[in-house]
């Protein structure tokens, strides 16, 4: 097992683990040449910036968000994103659930490009669900980010923060600015890793992009798997009109029915509890709760 039992302990107990070298040389030799056949130029780009531009470097993707989506040229990223590894741990997080993946696309950042940013800390919650993701692990999706090309400190490395650290019933908001809460920031660790390593990170887990410091990039790709059956869930759909102030505007407005058709839960679904009832009422505070609540 790549992901070991002490993993998956850190992963309990702090809402992430890193996973040094998960891609054998031969995946990861698989997934760049892969890279390369998405996003010609990248993987020459990212080692040297002053070569050739790559592709897409200063206009979206043709896709979906701007970025280049599941299932991809070649097969090896298509295996990473469905590696036994993850459906795994992904099935287990959720309680031996089966799961379906609601995510998978590349990331590719270079210094001074779109993407070097640095994020405040977040959790992803607001654009893979239109719910709330509640404390029990029958709802849990596991977000898996891997890193195809070295992560050093001047390399945007991710920021995560262990769920230690913000031990409130309903975490809402998702995201702080370092001011408003600067303690999330000094508990952060960075994911300094070799190529071929993996971040593990859940729904309820604070993180954030960092900007570059050095001249370099970096490329990636995010996968994320949900329990099935749950319409909710996903990237892909609805959810990812959910942070707009338009989407609150309609949830707070439409029917039960309506909500209901978009993959809301519905009233007497078994999601509702009295958590979940204040989670989707801090995070709409003008829809009507009633119909949930019998
Ligand atoms: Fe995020």
């Amino acid at each position: 097992m790549r992901i070991t039992p002490q993993h998956e302990e850190h992963y309990r107990e702090h809402g992430y683990a890193i996973v040094e070298r998960f891609c054998t040389p031969e995946e990861l030799t698989g997934a760049l040449a892969d890279f390369d056949q998405v996003v010609p130029g990248w993987v020459d780009f990212v080692k040297d910036p002053d070569g050739p531009k790559p592709h897409y470097l200063d206009r979206p993707y043709p896709g979906q968000r701007g970025i280049p989506h599941f299932p991809y040229k070649g097969d090896a990223l298509n295996d990473l994103s469905f590696h036994p590894e993850l459906r795994r741990f992904a099935t287990q997080n959720c309680g031996g659930a089966p799961v379906f993946c609601e995510q998978s696309h590349l990331s590719y950042k270079v210094q001074g490009q779109r993407g070097d940013q640095e994020q405040a800390m977040h959790l992803d919650y607001s654009n893979h669900t239109i719910a709330y993701p509640p404390n029990l692990p029958r709802y849990w999706q596991t977000a898996f980010l891997y890193y195809f090309t070295d992560v050093t400190e001047e390399l945007a490395p991710t920021a995560v923060c262990s769920w230690k650290h913000y031990p409130e019933p309903i975490l809402w908001p998702s995201a702080y600015k370092r001011e408003d809460r600067p303690e999330l920031y000094e508990h952060e660790v960075k994911t300094v890793v070799p190529a071929g390593s993996l971040l593990i990170y859940s729904m309820r887990t604070f993180h954030r992009g960092t900007a570059f410091t050095g001249k370099g990039g970096r490329l990636g790709m995010f996968v994320t798997y949900a329990p099935a059956g749950c319409p909710w869930m996903g990237i892909v759909g609805w959810s990812q009109e959910g942070p707009r102030p338009e989407f609150r505007h309609w949830m707070e407005r439409a029917s039960v029915e309506e909500r209901t058709t978009l993959g809301f839960p519905e009233p007497g679904n078994a999601y509702w509890t009295t958590e979940t009832l204040a989670g989707v009422a801090a995070r709409y505070p003008g829809m009507d709760m009633t119909p949930y609540q019998q």
